[in-house]
């Protein structure tokens, strides 16, 4: 099995990207190959400061390393130090077709954020699916967001194989019980980095991480048999990051009737801080050797190239681009 996944270097990841991707990320270690990328192209569809990118990419990396990506086991590169995934992404714009992308929800929803729409952000998927099909992976590790992404990959992958015959596999999605951690200030809205206030970092303190999950919204106007959005994501997150029996206890009360807020956001504030805090403390400790970093993205770039050269080499074959080769 081969699994490849990538994360966009905007900055400090969050408990949503922890519990809904990178958890995966680091479980799926031992079940194959394992590819992750820090995926600084995709970055460029949206404005941002060019001095702040190096910054940026470094403290992806540390992230990842702090959660338990390991060296050893799996390769982490910087997605613009193997050019061929700009490559690929020429051939497989010519399998895309332009309806398929102006379907895409994440491109809607970002499109109408900028004023300036470029042509990156329409043709981001298609970077994506080359991310992917590079390494004929088979198994991508993502959160809810990425599965309309996941799913245009193979249509890209299927119309490639049955018009230059078969070479890439159909990648499948692979989800983690949280798919979709909601913001804590806004349960109906997805937790994301750009969405003030919704997110709890890798990086923040105890005081901070559990300040946010004491203002975390529980219940919004009138109570229905439902649970409300908030409640349930609190239970999401629980599941994330307390034993089964904290879940069973709490899901217990809640049946009953007799669930209290302030008791399930102070156990799920405090196995917060027990499963964040050494990871932020193994981030430390990694920043103070930052050429060890570098080290380390370099070596994964050289060794992921030699296959990255492979699918090339057959793919321009299989397009009859061998002339005088
Ligand atoms: P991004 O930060 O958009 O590059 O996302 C990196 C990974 O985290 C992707 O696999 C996303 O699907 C996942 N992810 C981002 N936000 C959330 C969220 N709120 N809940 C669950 N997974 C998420
Ligand atoms: N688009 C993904 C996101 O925003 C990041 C990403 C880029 C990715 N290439 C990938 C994820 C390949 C999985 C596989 O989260």
């Amino acid at each position: 099995m081969r699994i490849f996944s990538g994360i966009q270097p905007t900055g400090a990841i969050h408990i949503g990207n922890y519990a809904g991707a990178i958890q995966n990320w680091v479980r799926m270690q031992g079940e194959g190959e394992c590819l992750y990328s820090i995926v600084d192209y995709h970055a460029l569809t949206i404005p941002y400061e060019t001095a702040e990118m190096p910054r940026r990419v470094q403290e992806a990396a540390l992230d990842l390393l702090a959660c338990g990506i390991d060296p050893e086991k799996s390769r982490l590169f910087v997605q613009s130090q193997v050019p061929e995934h700009t490559e690929l992404t020429w051939v497989l714009s010519c399998c895309a077709s332009i309806g398929e992308l102006n379907r895409m929800t994440q491109f809607k929803e970002k499109s109408e954020r900028v004023d300036f729409i470029n042509a990156g952000l329409f043709t981001y998927p298609i970077l994506m699916a080359a991310d992917i099909l590079l390494y004929k992976a088979d198994t991508v590790p993502v959160g809810e967001d990425q599965l309309q992404h996941l799913e245009v990959t193979r249509v890209f992958a299927r119309r490639f194989n049955s018009q230059f015959g078969e070479t890439f596999p159909e990648p499948q999605p692979r989800m983690t019980t949280a798919p979709r951690i909601m913001a804590l200030n806004d349960p109906t809205r997805k937790m994301s980095k750009s969405l003030e206030g919704s997110a709890i970092m890798l990086s923040d303190s105890d005081e901070v991480i559990l300040r946010h999950v004491k203002r975390a919204v529980t219940d919004v106007g009138a109570k229905t048999d439902e649970m409300s959005p908030g409640v349930k994501n609190l239970f999401t997150l629980l599941k994330v990051f307390s034993p089964a029996e904290t879940v069973a206890h709490f899901q217990e009360q809640y049946e009953a009737g007799n669930l209290r807020y302030k008791e399930l956001k102070e156990t799920l504030g405090q196995d917060m801080v027990d499963t964040l805090a050494p990871i932020r403390q193994r981030r430390e400790e990694l920043a103070a050797r930052p050429s060890q970093i570098c080290e380390i993205l370099h070596e994964s770039a050289r060794q992921v190239r030699q296959l990255a050269r492979e699918t090339m080499a057959e793919v321009r074959q299989k397009l009859g681009l061998t002339a005088c080769s």
